[in-house]
């Protein structure tokens, strides 16, 4: 289906051919003076030197083709030959019904692609921290626009799981339990099905053996050779490993869904091991990978960079793979797995230079097919009010569960403050409006930039965010719902200024979605429903739905309501949140 702006350009084209000037110029775009009308076109002033004409003039004869059409309650030329327009009532109304009855409203769907999503990147055996927040938040996002564009997409974890951090784990192990089986390099044996800790112990050895590991040298080569001897394929080594996935992935598991947050692919670095040997012989045959300084790198500087771009390590000097290694190599495993046309990481922005080379790399050598699309969105930092990154009170690093709970909490007493209810139902509706409160609170930024994390602002049901918007639906919701008979589908002719403004907010759905996918933005989809809201609640306080007498009038309400709320949900959606009944 055509976008409003494609089908009154159409309209304005047509009058400018009519009037004997080329259709081109026809280019119709949302008003800069809202105040003076609702769209305009420029076309006549650009035409002014091809033609020879004052733009006025032109502008003047294409609007005496237009006087009359059927799409415009207003048309005008104005100095210097701007042609300012208002839409009918009739026209604006016949879109709305059009849109109500298209699937996904009249969305025009990309050309399917295939598409995965990598996104989340923990580390495993450490809990999930604010970091992985945004990750998390903003991949779901992103998924789920591909996906409603009409594209087969995949979000793959792509967990951390076969980096320094095993190999910090199971040296600070053997320092406190030599006796383990895993150690003795003569055992031959079955190891124990019951792993030697729990998550809990994980947690606490995790930083201890960082900490040390920053500390003394000693350690830390040991560390770097048990890492290097696991992938190997130590047997000891793998049966932790194993243990360790074993605790740490169901509880990864628990928290994302938590968050709503779901994975099609818990696939990791670990699962790629076996491509890697094959690959880099292949890199190194084919010319692409030389030895710098004892380690295997790929060239990727091109000449028209601006900065410098040291080229892509494959290998370390005692043979070891490295983060780009495993990327690469996934990427080879998504080819050979599901053939993308495109790759979007949602990471932290600053890992930018990694994913500059392992993209120009895997470009370069083939690994990816010729074409795919390997996008990078780099999030920025999520700080606390002093803004500095986020931490706890005692300024440690703030477990995502411990934020989830304090905005819980937060929300949980604003809902009871505000009026009585059922205390488990209480509960299960300031979870939901939490998740809203959080998910907003990231989304309505733009992804590359730093935010604040404000839990005050982020849980108010005024202003721009989550319980702002959620509140919205349950309005709407709560009429529909006291209405009594089946509820009327078509829209009428509006009644009113904010009728009409509503109508015309609603219109832009198409070109906010497409414009969220193409540009990888869902902060468009927070703008759009935050105007959208804003313009149902001066509608709603401007007029009274359910008592009105006139029933034609309520019914084209009520459907216009009913329209709202489906594009409202299906946004909602799409950030990755959904609305209670009450709230
Ligand atoms: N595990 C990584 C980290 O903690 C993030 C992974 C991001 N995704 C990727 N394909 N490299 O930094």
């Amino acid at each position: 289906m055509k976008t409003i702006l494609e089908i009154i350009s159409q309209t304005v084209s047509k009058g400018f051919e009519e009037a004997g000037y080329d259709p081109s110029y026809g280019k119709v775009t949302l008003s800069n003076r809202p105040d003076l009308c609702e769209f305009q076109c420029n076309g006549a002033m650009a035409g002014a030197k091809t033609y020879h004409k004052a733009p006025i003039m032109i502008a003047n004869e294409v609007c005496e083709k237009l006087a009359g059409d059927p799409a415009f309650a207003e048309i005008s030329a104005i100095n210097p030959g701007f042609l300012n327009i208002k839409v009918s009532d009739e026209f604006l109304s016949g879109y709305l019904n059009d849109m109500a009855s298209n699937d996904k409203f009249g969305l025009d769907l990309s050309d399917p692609k295939k598409i995965i999503v990598d996104y989340g990147g923990p580390n495993v055996a450490k809990p999930l921290h604010v970091g992985h927040l945004r990750a998390a938040i903003i991949g779901e996002s992103v998924k789920r626009i591909c996906r409603y564009l009409g594209n087969d997409v995949i979000g793959d974890i792509h967990l951390g799981d076969w980096g320094l951090q095993m190999g910090l784990i199971i040296t600070e192990l053997k320092v406190r339990h030599p006796e383990l089986p895993y150690f003795d390099k003569s055992f031959t044996g079955d190891y124990p099905k019951e792993p030697p800790f729990t998550l809990a112990d994980l947690e606490e050895i995790y930083p201890v053996a960082s900490a040390r590991s920053k500390e003394d040298e000693a350690y830390r080569e040991e560390a770097l050779a048990a890492t290097k001897a696991l992938q190997g394929g130590d047997k000891g080594y793998r049966a932790i490993w194993k243990h360790i996935m074993d605790l740490s992935v169901p509880d990864l598991k628990r928290n994302y869904e938590d968050l709503s947050v779901d994975f099609d692919w818990w696939k990791g670095e670990s699962d790629v091991d076996g491509l890697i040997p094959q690959m880099v012989a292949d890199l190194t045959d084919k010319g692409y990978a030389h030895e710098s300084e004892g380690a295997l790198v790929v060239d990727v500087a091109e000449p028209s960079d601006t900065k410098e771009i040291p080229p892509c390590m494959i290998l370390k000097s005692d043979g070891a793979s490295l983060y780009t290694t495993t990327d690469l190599a996934t990427l080879l495993d998504r080819k050979q797995t599901f053939d993308p046309d495109q790759v979007i990481y949602v990471v932290d922005k600053r890992q930018d230079m990694h994913f500059v080379q392992v993209f120009r790399t895997a470009l370069k050598t083939g690994i990816v097919k010729p074409g795919t699309k390997l996008d990078f969105l780099g999030f920025g930092t999520m700080n606390g009010k002093d803004g500095k990154p986020f931490k706890t009170r005692e300024g440690g690093v703030m477990r995502l569960e411990a934020l989830i709970d304090d905005i819980r909490t937060a929300m949980l007493k604003k809902i009871t403050e505000n009026h009585e209810t059922d205390p488990e139902e209480a509960k299960k509706t300031s979870r939901i409006v939490a998740l809203a409160a959080i998910k907003y609170g990231d989304l309505s930024n733009q992804a590359t930039k730093d935010y604040i994390f404000d839990i005050d602002k982020f849980t108010s049901f005024e202003g721009n965010t989550g319980p702002y918007i959620l509140y919205t639906i349950v309005r709407i919701k709560s009429i529909l719902a006291k209405y009594e008979g089946t509820l009327p589908e078509t829209i009428k002719a509006a009644q009113n200024e904010a009728e009409k403004a509503l109508m015309l907010e609603l219109t832009k759905f198409a070109s906010t979605i497409t414009a969220a996918y193409e540009e990888i933005a869902p902060h468009r989809i927070c703008a759009y429903i935050y105007d959208v809201c804003n313009a149902f609640n001066r509608f709603y306080h401007e007029t009274r739905i359910l008592a009105e007498e006139d029933q034609g009038k309520k019914e084209g309400w009520l459907a216009l309501l009913v329209l709202t709320r489906r594009i409202l949900e299906d946004c909602i959606d799409l950030l990755g949140f959904a609305a209670p009944e009450k709230m």
